[in-house]
Formats: C-alpha cells, structure tokens, sequence
C-alpha cells in the first residue's frame, strides 16, 4: 500500500539559479505539505552512497560532481500518493520529453542538470528521508 511521504532536493542547479521558491510555490501549490526542509551542501560520499545504484552507469562520475557542486535543498513532502504524485509533478528526467506544467519542464536544463529528485518508491522515500533527516526534524 502507498504511504503519503516523498523526499525531494532542489539540485544544484536550481539554487544556483534562485529557483528556490519557485519550485517550493509548485509544490505547495500541487497540495503538498512540506513536513521538513533545510538546505544542505552533499559531500562526495553522501552523493556516491544516496546514487549508489547508478555506479555502474556512464554519468555516475557526472552525477556526483553536479550533486556535490553546490548546495541543495532537501525536503520530505506529505500527500496522499506522494511518491507516484510527486513524480507526475517533477516530469521526465529529461526535460525535453517533460509534460507542460511540469517542474522539469518549466526549471531543468538538460537530462543530467534536471532541478529536481524525486523517489521512486515508497521504500527508497523512507531511506532518502532517513538519509538527510533525523526524527525530530520531521514535522
Ligand atoms: P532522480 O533520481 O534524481 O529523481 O532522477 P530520475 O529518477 O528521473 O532519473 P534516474 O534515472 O534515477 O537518474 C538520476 C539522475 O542522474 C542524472 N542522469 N544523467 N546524462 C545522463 O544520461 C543522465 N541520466 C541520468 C540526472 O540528474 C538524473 O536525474
Ligand atoms: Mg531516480
């Protein structure tokens, strides 16, 4: 069964733009409660464990010097259906196939420089959370 919490960063590339609030609007304004926030910077090591799963692809290297660049803002968001929602609402990874309306669509540059994460599951939702948030951050 879908729990109602997702995790979140604003990438790099959106804070370096002042994208911030924007995005932030779009979320609220998409119906979720942002249940905890902070902006962070990711160490090497943090980047290389929280994409762990992509190390064996090509961009894993790119990835991690584009996530580790420059601050991020992390969040856990709470809806109904918040991870499948959340990822209607980011779009695409690629920006060019992201629908209209989209976070992607409307703040990411490029395939790798996408302003958003989102979790693709419920499981991961509980582990990225847990990965940045402590119990007594989450509201
Ligand atoms: P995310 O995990 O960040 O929410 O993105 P996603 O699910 O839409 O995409 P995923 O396949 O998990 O890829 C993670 C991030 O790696 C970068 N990427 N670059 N250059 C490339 O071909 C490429 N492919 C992926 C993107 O930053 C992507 O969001
Ligand atoms: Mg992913």
């Amino acid at each position: 069964m879908a729990t109602n919490r997702t995790f979140t960063m604003l990438k790099p590339d959106s804070i370096e733009k002042g994208y911030t609030g924007a995005i932030l609007e779009k979320i609220n304004a998409a119906g979720f409660k942002i249940i905890a926030l902070k902006q962070t910077q990711m160490t090497k090591s943090d980047a290389e464990v929280f994409y762990e799963v992509h190390k064996e692809r090509p961009f894993y290297g790119d990835l991690v010097t584009y996530m580790t660049r420059g601050s991020i803002v992390a969040a856990i968001l709470e809806k109904e259906n918040a991870v499948a929602d959340f990822r209607a609402l980011i779009g695409a990874t690629n920006p060019e196939d992201a629908a209209e309306g989209t976070i992607r669509k409307a703040f990411a540059t490029s395939m790798s420089e996408n302003a958003v994460h989102g979790s693709d599951s419920d499981e991961n939702a509980a582990i990225e959370s847990a990965f940045h948030f402590s119990g007594r951050d989450i509201f």
